[in-house]
């Protein structure tokens, strides 16, 4: 039974209490908060006053996925959150190993987000460390777009690694999950699924997130 964390990217922002609501009731686990720059991606979502709104209202733990420029900065602003999982991109991060110490100080989950082209070998020397790793199933910035199939192939290939160093990371999976790839994913070794089109969009979106905890 995966861990289901409904991306809040695709919500109602009119009615976020309302939605936060409704995740509360539902058999969602985590809350996926999706934070943009404008530089790292090419689009900007929300950040933390938004956020610290949201948070009143959760009764989960929140999933974190910042996807800007220098997350190291924003560690104990994420951590005040109350924050779960904080998860930041390899790809804007030189100093990886140092961030991941900072988030674990901070008391958090600390993960790292891999883009559709960065290979899952680059974590050889840091997967030990890690409590997370979240591969993107389409390139980061829009909610509802389509499913990389490659990513598939590439989860397996994380399970792998994983596997092989005895390795604690949970694998998440973000971009184009629904039931369909999300049943594909759960079999190629995947702990985590972040829906946010596929609950939101979906007639029941409890319902839907039912639908991805039976995978
Ligand atoms: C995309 C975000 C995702 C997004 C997923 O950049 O990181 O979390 O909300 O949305 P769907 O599930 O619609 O692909
Ligand atoms: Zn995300």
């Amino acid at each position: 039974m995966p861990i289901v964390s409904p991306s809040l990217l695709s919500a109602d922002f009119g009615h976020l209490a309302q939605d936060i609501e409704m995740l509360n009731h539902s058999e969602a686990d985590w809350y996926h908060l999706d934070v943009m720059d404008g530089v790292f991606v090419p689009n900007i979502s929300f950040g933390f006053p938004v956020m610290q709104a949201m948070a009143k209202h959760a009764r989960k733990p929140l999933d974190v996925h910042l996807m800007i420029e220098r997350p190291e900065k924003f560690v104990e602003q994420v951590k005040a959150l109350g924050a779960h999982v904080m998860n930041v991109h390899y790809e804007a991060c030189p100093h990886l190993h140092r961030v991941v110490q900072q988030i674990k100080n901070a008391g958090m989950l600390a993960g790292v987000t891999l883009n559709p082209h960065t290979p899952v070998s680059v974590l050889e020397d840091i997967i030990d460390d890690l409590d997370l790793v979240m591969l993107m199933s389409v390139n980061p910035g829009f909610g509802g777009q389509k499913f990389i199939e490659h990513c598939l192939e590439k989860t397996a290939r994380l399970r792998e690694l994983i596997d092989r160093r005895h390795a604690k990371a949970l694998i998440e999976i973000d971009g184009g999950v629904n039931v369909t790839t999300g049943a594909q994913l759960v079999k190629a070794g995947a702990d985590v699924l972040v829906a946010g089109s596929a609950v939101f969009s979906a007639k029941d979106p409890a319902a839907e997130i039912h639908a991805l905890k039976q995978l």
